[in-house]
């Protein structure tokens, strides 16, 4: 199946999710800290239960430049399972690819700002709950159906993108991915040879449903 369709699938099932989140409780200011205008999160997700695997991913979440990179691996990847990259721009047009394919899609939304939480954002504060063992401030918003961070430093702790919960293994505010090249689409995006029904490498589908915005 086409990586694509089960992308937009993930998502179109993530947005009713936040939608209908009300507000628990007004935030307190310490819920309310933007995010760093760069960051280099380490993110780990399961999907094993799905018939995936575990796959660790690399986000440069870039503000100033407008542009975030998810870097996807699985655990152990075999010959034909390369690494997927997603690199989206703040006009909203995202390259998904790896080394032999490329789709081409649009968020409407763009990126997440740093300061998402602020009323008007279509944020919600939902209260407390502990996760990985920390006591998390909870939100919600368009992109994350949860959205946890640490009460104690601020830092996020887990969010749920589609149906996974994605675990933050590290979070480096001011982590740059300087690397042009890492953020440059291959020709193979504009040139209309990869259509995205390519037939997949066997990790290709489970790495596409950890694409995302974020
Ligand atoms: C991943 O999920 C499976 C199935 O739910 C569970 O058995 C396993 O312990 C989990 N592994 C990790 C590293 O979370
Ligand atoms: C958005 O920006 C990227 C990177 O500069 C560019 O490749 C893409 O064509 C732009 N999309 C639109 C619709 O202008």
């Amino acid at each position: 199946m086409c990586r694509l369709l089960l992308l937009l699938l993930l998502l179109a099932a993530a947005v009713p999710a936040n939608a209908s989140a009300a507000a628990a409780e007004p935030p307190p200011a310490s819920a309310m800290a933007p995010w760093p205008e760069q960051y280099h999160a380490v993110v780990l997700t399961n999907l094993t239960a799905r018939g995936g695997r575990l796959q660790v991913i690399d986000i440069y979440y870039d503000w100033p430049r407008g542009r975030d990179l998810n870097l996807v691996r699985l655990q152990l990847p075999g010959a034909g399972e390369p690494p997927l990259w997603n690199v989206e721009w703040a006009n909203g047009t995202s390259y998904l690819f790896d080394a032999a394919s490329c789709q081409t899609y649009t968020f409407a939304v763009g990126l997440l700002p740093p300061d998402w939480k602020k009323a008007g954002g279509g944020a919600a504060y939902l209260g407390r709950a502990r996760v990985d063992g920390f006591d998390c401030h909870v939100w919600s918003n368009f992109v994350f159906a949860r959205y946890y961070e640490d009460v104690a430093t601020g830092r996020p702790v887990a969010w749920n993108f589609g149906m996974d919960l994605r675990h933050v293994l590290s979070f480096e505010p001011g982590g740059v991915l300087e690397d042009s090249s890492m953020w440059q689409a291959p020709a193979y995006c504009f040139d209309g040879s990869s259509n995205g029904d390519d037939g997949d490498a066997a990790g290709g589908v489970e790495a596409a449903r950890a694409a995302g915005p974020i």
